[in-house]
């Protein structure tokens, strides 16, 4: 690999990253030879390609701080991204953001159908807590179990769902959030799973609650920076590169950071926690190169 740049460096890991997901769904997801066959392939069809792999490349870089074992990083990465994709899948049916395309092909509910979708959604939430009570993702025991909590936690009620749940009401109720609810309401949608990618690598790592206050901030910072430029380019980026419709946020009454400060203020907001991000990591040297141009990627990128 040759790596000239921080650029290169995050654009040949996320690359390898996304590679190496695709494998380990590919590889857990064969399609069986009965009626249950339709699932199976609705669950590949979401889960494997076209995907950015964000949270699995922040698990990986953060046990890489720790010399874990990389096929034990990979499948705590990618049930964090079962997660992720279910929630993408539940996302964009008719009750919810109503969405046609997703990760630059039709969304899972106009290509088999919404109760296909459904079932996708929910065997893929299942498959993520299959993989980190599994053995082979750790052999210790409490590190299993602290997985599964910690991944538990960021799905829920107190995480990703609830987060929708705040997105939703605001969303049909006419509500009107201020900054604070706005923050909460990101910090549970797309930040609680961020923080968590980070923290399962830190746990594969075996780093102690305590030793893991700069990583945990880092997350915090990065995991909000990332929903206000997911709402930034609802408003400014381009749908072919994003892989998905744009410009409907304002139409479906979501509150977000551009809808409450402006473009210009919110990309500011978001510069500075990723800059925030970046200084939380001083404590680490240039193996923590990848979780600095991750963050500066999160501000820059345009899908
Ligand atoms: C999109 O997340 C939904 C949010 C939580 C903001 P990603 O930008 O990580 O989705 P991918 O990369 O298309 O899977
Ligand atoms: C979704 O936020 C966050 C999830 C938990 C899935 P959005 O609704 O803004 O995500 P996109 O824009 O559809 O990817
Ligand atoms: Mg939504
Ligand atoms: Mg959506
Ligand atoms: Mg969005």
């Amino acid at each position: 690999m040759l790596v000239e740049t921080a650029g290169d460096l995050l654009a040949e890991s996320l690359k390898q990253v996304q590679a190496e997901i695709d494998s380990v769904f590919d590889a857990m997801l064969p399609v069986p030879q009965d009626a249950s066959a339709r699932l199976i392939e609705a669950m590949r069809y979401a889960a494997i390609g076209g995907g950015k792999r964000v949270r699995p490349l922040l698990v990986v870089s953060t046990a890489g701080l720790f010399g874990v074992n990389r096929d034990c990083a990979l499948r705590a990465g990618a049930a964090i991204e079962a997660i992720h994709v279910y929630s993408l899948i539940h996302d964009d049916l008719p009750c919810m953001d109503n969405d046609d395309m997703r990760h630059g092909k039709p969304t899972l509910h106009k290509v088999f159908d919404e109760a296909t979708a459904v079932l996708a959604g929910d065997a893929l939430h299942a498959l993520a807590f299959e993989i980190l009570a599994d053995v082979e993702t750790s052999s210790d025991p409490f590190t299993r179990s602290e997985l599964i909590l910690t991944l538990g936690q960021a799905s829920g009620m107190n995480g990703m769902a609830g987060g929708q749940m705040m997105d939703m009401v605001a969303d049909e109720e006419g509500i009107s959030y201020d900054l604070h609810a706005v923050t909460r309401l990101q910090q549970l949608k797309t930040g609680a799973l961020l923080a968590a990618a980070v923290e399962m690598g830190a746990i594969l790592g075996k780093v102690a609650p305590q030793g893991r206050a700069p990583l945990r901030a880092y997350a915090r910072d990065i995991g909000l920076a990332f929903q206000i430029v997911d709402d930034l380019l609802d408003v400014e980026g381009d749908a072919d590169k994003a892989g998905k419709t744009l410009r409907k946020d304002a139409e479906q009454g979501k509150q977000t950071f551009v809808t409450l400060m402006g473009a210009p203020k919110a990309r500011e907001q978001a510069r500075a926690l990723v800059d925030q991000a970046i200084g939380h990591l001083s404590i680490y040297g240039a193996e923590a190169d990848i979780l600095r141009a991750l963050a500066r990627f999160i501000v820059e990128r345009d899908r």
